[in-house]
Formats: structure tokens, sequence, C-alpha cells
């Protein structure tokens, strides 16, 4: 859908822009002519982040250090660049098992660095905000409830980092309820993959949470084996369903996500992003194995803690109203995954 009055040029604040998610969206946004700037605290990223951003677009953008706790080094953000128009906001940490382990961390950055972006914006006359939310606001889901639609009940979160999702989406709720703020919230599914230059992708602190990362890692010799966690599940093979979406299309969706806001007056709106599609874990490192022509050793161990059976999105809503949907294959997004974590070793073995 062509947007009502001319978007492009308009300024975007992406939080946590150096980061997995943020950094291809910031791409996405210079590829659709969007003037960005980019702030972070480097915790979970890098500055060659930065520029390597800008090596893919070929396009410059401000960038600022900045922590949002610190809410005046925030507000300075938005002195600096009063032509602000939108925010979307990555900043957070995601680790779950982390989040188990230091709550308050999580509960203060995640719910108080919003809260602070929140405030800061309102000074600012800055009315539109995309917000980071994640399919672990469902919890888990049976087998006839699936594809999992938006309407489908919000359950206790089964983690501190999955709470703090739950109230972000609640506050902000709640914000655009009493004031001229318009939310988007995007429910992630599971984001994979690289961006096709290998310039940009994944960068897990230490040992992996997440199964892509780990795969590519035991594949090019880091990890001795993969763990499967559970293989005596009620699924098609007795291994965990998910929804494995392509960083670059979930990228894509924050770009129809600030047209929708621009383009549209309601208050507060919610979209899953995924594919619509649900993978095995088995199937997952068969995949691997095909598109990467490696064997990867792995072996099954115990089911992990908190692990939902299967989860996997229905994407009408997004389809309908964003006019947006994941292009990219399963294989595409190991492909790219591969060819990321290649990168990385080549760029180790350049600096050792
Ligand atoms: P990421 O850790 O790669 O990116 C987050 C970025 O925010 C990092 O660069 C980090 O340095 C920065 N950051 C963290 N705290 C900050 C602070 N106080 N001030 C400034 N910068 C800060 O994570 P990601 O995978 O890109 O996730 C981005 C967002 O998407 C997060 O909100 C996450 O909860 C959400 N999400 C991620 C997934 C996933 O599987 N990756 C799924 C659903 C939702
Ligand atoms: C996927 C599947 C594991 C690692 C998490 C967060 C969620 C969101 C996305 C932030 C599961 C299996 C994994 C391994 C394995 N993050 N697995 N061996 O758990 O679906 O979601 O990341 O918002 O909030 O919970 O993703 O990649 O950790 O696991 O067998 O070494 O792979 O059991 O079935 P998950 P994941």
């Amino acid at each position: 859908m062509q947007p009502v009055f001319n978007l492009r040029n308009m300024k975007i604040l992406v939080t946590g822009g150096a980061g997995f998610i943020g950094s291809h969206t910031v791409v996405e946004l210079q590829q659709a002519g969007y003037d960005v700037v980019a702030i972070d605290n480097f915790e979970n990223s890098s500055p060659q982040v930065v520029d390597n951003i800008k090596k893919i677009s070929g396009k410059p953008f401000d960038f600022i250090k900045v922590d949002i706790r610190e809410k005046h080094a925030l507000n300075d953000v938005f002195v600096t660049h009063p032509d602000i128009k939108a925010v979307i906001h990555f900043a957070a940490y995601k680790a779950v098992g982390e989040s188990v382990e230091k709550p308050l961390a999580y509960y203060e950055n995640n719910v108080g660095g919003t809260l602070n972006l929140v405030e800061a914006m309102q000074a600012h006359g800055v009315q539109n905000l995309v917000f980071s939310s994640s399919c672990t606001v469902y919890g888990d889901v049976k087998a006839d409830a699936l594809p999992i639609t938006e309407n489908s009940p919000i359950v206790k979160a089964n983690s501190p980092y999955g709470n703090t999702k739950k109230i972000g989406e609640e506050l902000l709720f709640d914000v655009a309820k009493s004031s001229t703020t318009k939310i988007v919230a995007l429910r992630y599914f599971n984001p994979i993959g690289a961006h096709d230059s290998a310039l940009i992708g994944e960068l897990p602190n230490g040992v992996p949470n997440n199964l892509i990362p780990f795969v590519t890692q035991t594949a090019i010799g880091m990890r001795e084996k993969l763990t499967i966690f559970g293989n005596d599940y009620p699924t098609r093979d007795g291994s965990c369903i998910r929804d494995y979406i392509h960083v670059v299309d979930l990228a894509k969706a924050h770009v129809k996500a600030i047209e929708f806001l621009n383009t549209h007056t309601d208050q507060y709106a919610v979209f899953n992003i995924g594919t619509g599609n649900g993978n095995t874990v088995l199937e997952v490192v068969a995949a691997f194995e095909k598109v990467s022509g490696k064997k990867l050793n792995y072996a099954f161990g115990p089911r992990r803690e908190g692990d939902v059976v299967q989860i996997f999105a229905s994407c009408d809503k997004a389809a309908n109203i964003l006019g947006w949907k994941a292009e990219r294959t399963l294989d595409n997004a190991l492909e790219t995954a591969w060819k990321w974590e290649l990168h990385l070793q080549a760029l180790k073995g350049a600096n050792q």
C-alpha cells in the first residue's frame, strides 16, 4: 500500500540498533529511504556492527552510545535530534535463563528502560513507537490452538524475561490509551539467520542459549556437539516445534510497522511476526546439514526447563493490515547463518 504522504527521509530512532535484530532493521530502514539515528550501550554488541551497517547500506547514519537507563543521556538524544518522528525499541536483555538468575537487572533494563524511553518521547512530542515483543507471552500452547493468533490468551510468564515483555505490552497499552502515543507491538517468533553480506548477524555472548548459533558453532568446531533438549515430546518426531523466521524478513516487518503508524490512527496494535510454519529441532538439523554440507554431531539430552512443546504463528493479521509476510525459507536462513559463522571464524583467524 502506498503511503498517503511522503514518509521517506523521516527520522527514526532505533534503540539497540547495534544488536542482532536492530542492526538488520537499520539496514532495511535506510534502504527504504528513512533517516536513522541509532543508540546502543554495546552490552551485547560492538562498535564494529555500526561500521558494518554503513558498509552494507552505503549510507551514513547517526549513532550515539547511550544507555537507556540513563534518563538525561536518553533525553539528550531527542534534544540533538528534534526531527525524530518514530522510535523502534529493541534495547533490552533477552536471555531467559539469565533472567531467572538476575530478575532485577531484567526489570530495570527492560521495563525501566522502556519507561524512560516513553517519558522522553512524550517530553519531545514523539508519538510513534514500535515495541519488540515476543511469542513468549503466549506461553505453552495446545496443539489445537495452532497456528496461534494475536487474540490467543496472554498467560503468566514462565521467566522474568518473558514477564518483562508481558509488562512492556501492558504498560504501553495503558500509555496508548491515556495519551496520543501510538504503539505497535510486534511479537517475534524465532529470529534466525544473518544478512546476505555476512557482515552482520547474531553475536551470542559466550555459550549460545539459542539453537541456531549452537548449531553453527558445533558445525565449525567451536562446540563438541549439539544437545537436543528432548526427543520424547508429542510432536511428529519427538522434538519441539518452533516458527523460525529469517531476521531480514523480521527487519522488513519493522519498516511496515512504521508505515502503519504513519497511515493509521489505531492507538495500539499487536502483530505476530513469524512464517506461519513450524519446524522441529530435528528438521532444522537436517536442513542445516543439507545447506551446509556438514554432518552435525548431536545427541539427545533431557528436556530443557521452560521449553514449550510447539508454537508457530498465524501471520494473517500482519499480511492483511501491514501488507507484510515472510518471504525467505528456512534453508535460506540456515545458509545465511552458516555463512555468518564462517565469516566470524575468518575474522578470528585474521585477528590471531
Ligand atoms: P540483542 O541483544 O542482539 O540486541 C539488543 C541490543 O540492545 C544490544 O545491542 C545491546 O547492547 C543493547 N542494549 C541492551 N540494553 C541496553 C541499554 N540499557 N541501553 C542501550 N542499549 C542496550 O538482542 P536481539 O535478539 O536483537 O533482540 C532485540 C529485541 O528483540 C529485544 O528487545 C528482545 O527481547 C526482542 N526479541 C528477541 C528475540 C530473539 O530471539 N532474538 C525474540 C523475541 C523478541
Ligand atoms: C529453540 C528450540 C530448544 C538450544 C527463545 C526464548 C524466546 C525468544 C527466542 C527472546 C527449543 C531447542 C535449543 C540447544 C536445543 N527470545 N534447543 N538445543 O527457546 O524457542 O525461544 O529464543 O525473546 O523468548 O525463549 O529458542 O533457540 O533457545 O530453542 O535442542 O542447544 O531448540 O529446546 O525446542 P526458544 P531456542
